[in-house]
């Protein structure tokens, strides 16, 4: 990237970190502990004097009763739901509009969800469009375009790693363009999230090991970016080290209560840290990518993270050397370039305990790549503050080393 570019972007970034002081980004009330869906939050909602929520849920755990032990004790207490179960991806224009639709001939007051990522993303691009009735979703989609405060919003994440229950971002597919969008706004915070361990039970292994590795790209890439804090720093270093200590006993039994506890707080932190601080390249590329051939986030995220590390070589030594020296993944005395490929090496082996593929390899096609890149460029450019600015010429080579 020139230099006029890459000034271009360094200053829109710092605008913007300049207008974080003035954004209300406050956090979600925590409602942390197993038992929580069923018992603290219908009490907590009955402070909030609504009496009627919509719930947005998978249509997989709607049909396992997920929800049937809270809907009772919301029962009890004179609070009904509406249940929108159509939930079965990332959420689609259609998907969405037909939930508005559902909410405000029910009467809703406030928004449930229950799921991963999908769900709640679903919850948060319901909310916007029902306070901002006269704006488009592709209009709502970018930076600070949500005019309007949603409805109460609830999250309860029942896999442990999109950390959307924190987050300002809400992630649309656009089915008709092969495109996906993200709506950011710190107006999408949900305003109650609820970290209930005995959710995660029976979360099958593959996807414990792809939102599990979606968590540690958001830690990482919010921590090597430029516009961390203090508090975002110490966050992702915080998440980072309960997956270094807790991801491959969890993927091993996802009954283990220590580690599916201790990944549902990495989760939840890394969201925290990459709401304030950004993602990077990895995001950029992996959205493009599931974009075009419908690959899933947080494995997409797995098998690029390595290649853009390594692309960042130098900018990103120092930051990777303090990682691994937090994770003790080397000796102190180690020269911080070796540091940093112990983090990558440690990275790859994750993804191989993991079964997950080194690359695209029949997937991604080779002539895709320009306008793969294209886009990630475009989602990147200038928000980002990546440790080394990228042009979608550079982010075509990384895919190309991605083809295997
Ligand atoms: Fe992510």
């Amino acid at each position: 990237m020139n230099l006029f570019a890459r000034c271009y972007c360094r200053t829109y970034q710092k605008v913007f970190l300049l207008a974080r002081r003035f954004l209300d980004f406050s956090e979600p009330d925590l409602l942390e502990r197993e038992g929580a869906l069923k018992e603290d939050l219908p009490a907590t909602l009955k402070m909030t004097g609504l009496d009627h929520f919509f719930l947005v849920i998978s249509k997989f755990l709607f049909d396992k009763g997920v929800h049937l032990e809270m809907e009772k004790a919301l029962k009890e207490r004179g609070i009904v739901l509406t249940i929108y179960s159509d939930v079965d991806a990332e959420p689609t224009f259609d998907l969405i509009e037909k939930g508005v639709s559902l909410y405000k001939e029910s009467g809703s007051q406030g928004l449930i969800a229950i799921g991963g990522g999908s769900a709640m993303d679903t919850m948060k691009a319901i909310g916007a469009r029902i306070a901002n009735p006269k704006k488009s979703l592709p209009k709502l989609g970018g930076v600070l375009k949500v005019t309007h405060m949603p409805p109460l919003m609830v999250a309860i994440p029942t896999t442990a790693g999109t950390g959307s229950e924190v987050t300002v971002a809400a992630v649309v597919v656009d089915k008709a363009n092969h495109d996906k969008f993200s709506i950011n706004d710190p107006k999408l915070i949900p305003d109650i999230a609820v970290l209930d361990g005995s959710l995660l039970a029976s979360l099958p292994k593959s996807l414990i090991a792809q939102t599990g590795m979606d968590a540690l790209t958001h830690a990482i890439e919010s921590y090597i970016g430029h516009s961390g804090t203090k508090k975002t720093k110490k966050d992702a270093l915080t998440a980072m080290k309960l997956i270094h200590e807790h991801l491959p006993s969890f993927y091993k039994d996802a009954k283990n209560v220590e580690a599916r506890d201790a990944m549902l707080k990495a989760s939840y932190l890394a969201g925290l840290s990459f709401t304030k601080a950004y993602v990077g390249y990895v995001h950029a590329l992996a959205h493009a990518m599931g974009g075009f051939y419908g690959t899933s986030h947080g494995w997409t995220n797995a098998v690029l993270l390595p290649y853009v590390l390594k692309a960042f070589g130098k900018s990103a030594y120092k930051k990777l050397a303090e990682i691994s020296d937090h994770l003790a993944l080397t000796g102190k005395e180690a020269n911080p370039q070796t540091k940093a490929a112990a983090v990558i090496a440690w990275i790859e082996e994750l993804n191989e305990t993991f079964g997950i593929e080194k690359n695209f390899a029949g997937i991604l096609k080779k002539e895709d790549i320009p306008a793969l890149a294209k886009h990630a460029e475009k989602e990147g450019n200038p928000l980002y503050p990546v440790p080394k600015e990228m042009n979608a010429k550079e982010l075509e080579k990384i895919l190309e080393e991605t083809m295997g």
